[in-house]
């Protein structure tokens, strides 16, 4: 353990157990309140993960943080609700740790914190943005077909038509992200739904 991480824990308590089955509720107290505050950082470490897209232009015109703020940007000048043009920010977030499934690591992020409708848009809109250009690249730009019978699909294909493969304009006034930081932690600030809202919810 180097230096930090030995002044980091002198400052915590710890529980005891080596194995889980040892457990005590007094080890669940200790660990309780750690996630709690933990769980407060999330809109934090959300935000410093999208801050590394900056500069990551993957060939594209605007590099994948522009993407993310003109999405965004571009959903909440049409009107949408906070839920949503946080998924519009975050739904490209995947690009560096989920490159090869990058749709679904935004929405597992999202998922406790929005309605099902914007996480299935966002779990899903790789393969309604594929309308564009998977014809491109020998693939097939109907792909999002298979989704059809969704009751949702409309609403990606309307996420992706307005605001994600519009948003590629080097020359379009995007608001920055401190622009959006207090919409992030107002939607992150409680799960909706979370196997763990009930043990969150009565630590408040
Ligand atoms: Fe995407
Ligand atoms: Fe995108």
């Amino acid at each position: 353990m180097n230096a930090h991480a030995d002044t980091l824990n002198a400052e915590h308590e710890h529980a005891k157990f080596r194995e889980m089955k040892e457990g005590t509720a007094q080890d669940w107290a200790i660990i309780g309140k750690e996630y709690m505050e933990h769980a407060k950082g999330l809109p934090d470490r959300v935000l410093d993960h999208l801050r590394l897209l900056e500069g990551d232009f993957g060939g594209f015109p605007v590099d994948r943080l522009e993407h993310s703020l003109q999405t965004a940007t571009r959903a909440h000048r049409d009107g949408r609700d906070e839920q949503y043009v946080v998924m519009a920010l975050l739904h490209d977030i995947g690009d560096t740790l989920g490159s090869y499934n990058h749709p679904e690591v935004a929405a597992s992020i999202i998922k406790p914190f929005v309605s099902e409708e914007v996480h299935w848009i966002c779990q899903n809109h790789g393969a309604f943005q594929g309308y564009y250009y998977f014809h491109f690249l020998g693939m097939d730009k109907d792909a999002r077909e298979k989704f059809r019978g969704s009751p949702y699909f409309d609403a990606c294909a309307e996420f992706c038509e307005k605001y994600d493969q519009a948003a590629f304009d080097p020359d379009y006034d995007s608001e920055n992200l401190d622009f959006f930081e207090p919409m992030v932690r107002r939607v992150m600030a409680r799960p909706l739904a979370s196997m763990y809202s009930k043990a969150l919810i009565e630590d408040d």
